[in-house]
């Protein structure tokens, strides 16, 4: 179909290619699937502008088509550079009338542009992956600040830095943190990160884990969620880590736990997953073992120094696709996944639809909860309310044909009594 769509997209023959792989993924979310339906009747959205700033996917396609269903006016821009889904973009704007503005390895420039043009779209909500879009209202769209009626946030660094804007009291609009909700972070960035990240690893090396020291940065929802995976390859698992409780836990939970200092001359392969910065830097890098790949999960590309890494090569090349060659002085080659940004997005496809299920169903229904109950929000960042998330899981459960027990009225008094101890 022809589009009248503003877009700034690869390729819009690529559109038939997106549509099959979005329609596949939407099978596989069935929880999306229903609010979708319940809000094409109830239109709850009806003639909001919603700018968009998520990883151009398949799972993220079928978001933006269910809060269309739900009667708004949606504009989609990407969350990293190298995210995007060439195919999906095209789809969006050729088959779903969407406006989308993504191109996969745009430059810097290009990806602030088309954050920009999303915000052209005069937003009254925001739907973040990192913070950018609220990042860009506040420091060069002040005057649109108060159109907003709330801002959506998808992930951990972004609740990071929307928490610290709120204490500054910077903020000038309700946030609520999505990532906060259980049926987000327990699934989504435990196990879609964890195995999605292995998958992108492996696309972009063919590397076998088996045997391999697997170095894993940071033991938070990420972190454990590669180690397990690493683990279930047959790697022999080591976490770094700078809190104790978090390290603790990793030690008991069956992994080598060490320095970034001692793991950095022994490990094979190493990742990133804290949300920090030069986690693994200059020194850690002069000491690394020849062949060692170096990759990230957090957020952005910072976690390794990469900078330290151009300057300590002599000479760099591309080895693969994904995979670029540093040759130190002294002859040591080591091999840098996805120039640092996220592997399992980069060089993989994200993570499986079946977990990207619940986090869309937490974004879609905490964008309906902000439009009710706008006028009561602050310009505070807000969990998502626990009856949306104990909900998400109740109907996650019963579209995989799982059923659980019920306290019977016995029990239920028994757990609520303090004096019936026996
Ligand atoms: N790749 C993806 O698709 C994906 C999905 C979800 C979240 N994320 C991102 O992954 C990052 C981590 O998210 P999370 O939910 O696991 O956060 P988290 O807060 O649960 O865990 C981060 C952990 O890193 C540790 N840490 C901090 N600095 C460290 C350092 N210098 N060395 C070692 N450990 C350190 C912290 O102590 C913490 O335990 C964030 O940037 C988040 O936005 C990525």
């Amino acid at each position: 179909m022809a589009t009248t769509r503003r877009h700034d997209v690869k390729d819009l023959s690529l559109a038939p290619e997106g549509v099959r792989r979005i329609r596949w993924a939407d099978r596989q979310m069935p929880v999306l699937t229903a609010i979708r339906e319940r809000f094409a009747a109830e239109q709850p959205l009806n003639g909001y502008r919603v700018s968009a700033c998520l990883h151009v996917t398949t799972e993220t396609a079928n978001l933006m088509r269910t809060l269309k269903a739900g009667g708004a006016d949606v504009v989609l821009c990407a969350s990293n550079p190298l995210s995007t889904q060439d195919d999906v973009a095209a789809a969006l704007v050729d088959e779903f009338d969407i406006s989308v503005f993504a191109i996969k390895g745009e430059d810097n420039d290009t990806y602030y542009q088309h954050i920009e043009a999303a915000v052209d779209h005069k937003p009254q909500l925001t739907m973040d992956d990192g913070a950018d879009v609220i990042g860009v209202l506040h420091s060069m769209r002040r005057e649109q600040l108060g159109d907003i009626i709330a801002g959506m946030e998808e992930t951990t660094t972004g609740v990071i830095r929307l928490k610290a804007m709120e204490a500054d009291g910077a903020l000038a609009f309700p946030v609520i943190a999505v990532n906060e909700a259980r049926t987000k972070h327990l699934f989504d960035n435990r196990y879609g990160t964890g195995q999605s990240t292995i998958d992108g690893i492996i696309r972009a090396t063919n590397v076998l884990f088996a045997g391999k020291r697997f170095v894993v940065a940071g033991y938070g929802w990420t972190g454990r969620g590669v180690a397990l995976r690493a683990r279930g390859m047959g790697a022999h698992v080591i976490v770094t880590e700078v809190d104790p409780m978090r390290a603790l836990e990793a030690l008991m939970d069956g992994y080598e736990v060490m320095p970034i200092s001692e793991a950095a001359r022994v490990g094979d392969i190493f990742c990133t997953a804290t949300g920090d910065k030069h986690v693994i830097d200059a020194q850690h890098i002069e000491s690394m073992k020849d062949g060692a790949i170096l990759c990230n999960t957090g957020h952005f590309n910072v976690e390794i120094n990469i900078p330290a890494l151009r300057s300590l090569a002599a000479e760099t090349r591309e080895a693969r696709h994904f995979v670029e060659e540093f040759t130190l002085a002294d002859g040591r080659r080591l091999y840098l996944l996805a120039e640092g940004r996220l592997v399992n997005i980069s060089a993989a496809e994200g993570h499986p639809a079946i977990v990207m299920d619940m986090s869309f169903a937490n974004q879609a229904l905490a964008t309906e909860y902000a439009v009710q109950h706008a006028a009561s929000l602050e310009h505070k960042v807000y969990p998502v309310p626990t009856e949306i998330d104990e909900e998400i899981a109740r109907l996650k459960l019963e579209t995989m044909g799982v059923s659980i027990d019920r306290l019977t009225a016995e029990q239920a008094k028994y757990l609520a009594s303090w004096d019936e101890g026996t």
